[in-house]
């Protein structure tokens, strides 16, 4: 960058949340996969998307960001819960049992019927579930905790007004954060689509400027690992390409070769793969800052 264009951007005041709203829209590093808010895209990656929870690293990032509310006195008997983007209710059904009620809206009806089954095993009914877009999702209704993780609607900074909003206190937002390196997905890809995934997508930086801008100071936490997965062959090349489609429709003949290339790699019919990630936790408590001195 030259000293003309800081100059530029020092004018437009990066303390304003406009000017960190203006640049996540405009910048290309922070457009998200083209079909990642397709509902149907989801709908494809629900069969596999719990093989996240055998992952060690995982479990103690949401054991952790768990046990954190709970310490804090957000998971309380009398607290009502919206989580957005729920997925399969990774959060949603292990935060359930600790509160009121869970509202569990996503996009997706097959992550949502995900949901539903592992609610009915686990005997929990204290779950509302919605399927709604949220671009188009309306309601009066304000909660005591809207919790969002990993969903590209953070992306959106209108979206982050609307969730704070949505808020009578508390909000979780979970996202990726600077890095998201898997050996084998960008192999794949590159072999496939031409080029390895852009692992700058999606990052906090905008997201949390933009919340500090406004005034809010999230807790902030990082949570480092390695998601590694072992699953038999055909299960591994399906969550492949899930991945791949968040790029566009893969062909008929790209599937098969993803699946003849992963069966290659196979040890007794099984495939590992690690991703090394870096994920981050915010924290924001809209009454944080209203202590007296
Ligand atoms: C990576 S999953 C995250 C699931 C869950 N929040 C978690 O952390 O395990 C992203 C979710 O965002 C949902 N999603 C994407 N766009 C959406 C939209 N416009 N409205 C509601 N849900 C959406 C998808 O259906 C998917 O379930």
């Amino acid at each position: 960058m030259n000293t003309e264009q800081c100059a530029k951007i020092k004018e437009r005041d990066i303390r304003s949340p406009q000017f960190w709203k203006e640049l996540a829209q405009s910048s290309k590093a922070h457009k998200g996969l083209p079909r990642s808010e397709k509902g149907s895209c989801w709908d494809q990656a629900a069969a596999t998307y719990d093989d996240l929870e055998a992952c060690s690293d995982y479990q103690f990032q949401v054991n952790t960001i768990l046990e954190t509310l709970k310490e804090r006195g957000v998971l309380k008997k009398s607290a009502r819960i919206i989580d957005i983007a729920c997925g399969t209710g990774i959060y949603a059904l292990r935060m359930a049992p600790m509160v009121k009620e869970v509202v569990c809206l996503d996009i997706s009806k097959a992550m949502l019927d995900r949901l539903r089954e592992k609610a009915d095993k686990a005997g929990i009914d204290n779950i509302k579930i919605i399927q709604a877009d949220w671009r188009n999702f309306e309601t009066d209704e304000k909660f005591d905790l809207v919790f969002v993780s990993m969903t590209p609607l953070l992306r959106s900074m209108e979206n982050v007004d609307r969730f704070l909003e949505l808020s009578s206190r508390y909000v979780v937002f979970i996202s990726w954060a600077g890095i998201r390196q898997n050996e084998l997905v960008n192999r794949l890809s590159k072999e496939i689509l031409g080029k390895e995934p852009d692992t700058t997508k999606m990052d906090i930086q905008f997201l949390f400027n933009y919340l500090y801008t406004k005034g809010l100071a999230p807790d902030l936490r990082f949570f480092r690992g390695c998601w590694e997965r072992t699953r038999d062959a055909d299960r591994h090349a399906e969550a492949i390409i899930w991945q791949l489609e968040m790029h566009r429709e893969l062909s008929d003949e790209e599937k098969e070769r993803i699946r003849k290339m992963v069966k290659g790699l196979a040890h007794n019919g099984m495939v590992t793969s690690k991703t090394k990630v870096r994920i981050a936790f915010m924290f924001i408590d809209k009454e944080a800052d209203s202590f007296s001195c």
